[in-house]
């Protein structure tokens, strides 16, 4: 008999890979090699949202699939010691997701490939048989690197719990149309949204998020990089400032943003005030290294918020 785990309080389901960021120490060149410093750590959204909620002290658990792999069993021994509930990832026969980022010395991204077949094949049932601690979480947070009809599965999966979801690429965000009713909260970046709304890239963050909330979205937040994000929520249309931030590494920005929303939820109700605490932890993550850096965490989003 399967034993169940732990309680948490979230559970994210999606991509688990393996980032290897590059930080050029001058602007990169095609056709020659920029001499660089490399860092390796967990990533995909799903991973990187656990990771950050674990450093805020919210319980989370992961749920998605690693290979059979050195890579595999390394990230899970990476995730098990950040603090997360690792009895819903599985080992399949693929290789292990991988994600690799070239950023310019000033933080911005030059380019970046992704290998994220394992993710793409998960079948619509693969949750089905979950024996870990997700089942107990009360927010479930999807990302869109998971097939749609596995997304529909777990959204009929999540009953009554609040379900938020993030739309990862231009690619993949059209993969949450079918269950954009359902969301309670959508985080996209504005390329996404115009993806997912059929509106021109040129809209602007916020009749973005006015189209997406028409559409059925209960909450959403388009963001924009530096510029202001377009936010519906409660039935009002509005605008959020990022705070300022001395940007050493984008990677993550809006992994972090959910998560400061998702711990910010469990402490105040929805509204504003959460979202404010997840700008905060979004400013974080741009002024360190990787995503979910060793200095995010509650205190610290906290000190932020008091700060602007
Ligand atoms: N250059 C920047 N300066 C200040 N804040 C930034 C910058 N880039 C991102 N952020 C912060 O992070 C949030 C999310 O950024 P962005 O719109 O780039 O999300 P994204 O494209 O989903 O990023 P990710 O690569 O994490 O998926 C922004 O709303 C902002 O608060
Ligand atoms: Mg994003």
């Amino acid at each position: 008999m399967p034993t169940r785990t732990s309680h948490c309080e979230v559970a994210a389901f999606g991509a688990i890979n393996l980032d290897t960021i590059v930080k050029a120490r001058q602007t990169i060149k095609r056709d020659t090699s920029t001499p660089s410093d490399f860092i390796e750590t967990p990533g995909g959204v799903a991973a990187n949202v656990a990771r950050a909620l674990a450093r805020c002290g919210v319980s989370s658990a992961l749920a998605g699939a690693v290979g059979q792999d050195e890579t595999g069993a390394m990230l899970k021994r990476m995730l098990a010691e950040a603090g997360i509930e690792i009895s819903d990832v599985r080992e399949l026969e693929k290789p292990t997701g991988r994600y690799v980022a070239l950023h310019d010395p000033d933080g911005s991204l030059a380019a970046a490939a992704v290998h994220g077949e394992i993710a793409d094949s998960l079948p619509p049932d693969f949750f089905d048989e979950m024996e870990g601690a997700a089942a107990s979480a009360r927010i479930w947070f999807v990302d869109a690197n998971l097939p749609a009809l596995l997304l529909s599965r777990v959204m009929e999966m999540a009953g009554e719990r609040l379900l938020v979801a993030d739309a990862v690429s231009v690619a993949k965000a059209p993969r949450l149309a079918a269950i954009l009713p359902r969301l309670d909260m959508l985080f996209c970046n504005r390329a996404e949204a115009a993806e997912l709304a059929g509106m021109t890239p040129g809209a602007s963050a916020l009749e973005l998020a006015a189209k997406l909330a028409r559409q059925g979205a209960k909450a959403c937040c388009v963001t924009d990089g530096a510029r202001p994000a377009g936010c519906a929520l409660q039935g009002e249309c509005f605008s959020i400032s990022p705070l300022n931030a001395r940007v050493v590494d984008v990677t993550g920005a809006g992994d972090a943003l959910i998560a400061g929303w998702i711990a910010a939820r469990l402490k105040v109700p929805a509204g504003r005030p959460a979202l404010e605490a997840g700008f905060a932890a979004s400013a974080i993550a741009v002024e360190a290294k990787g995503s979910a850096p060793d200095n995010l965490n509650w205190d610290a989003i906290e000190q932020r918020m008091r700060e602007n």
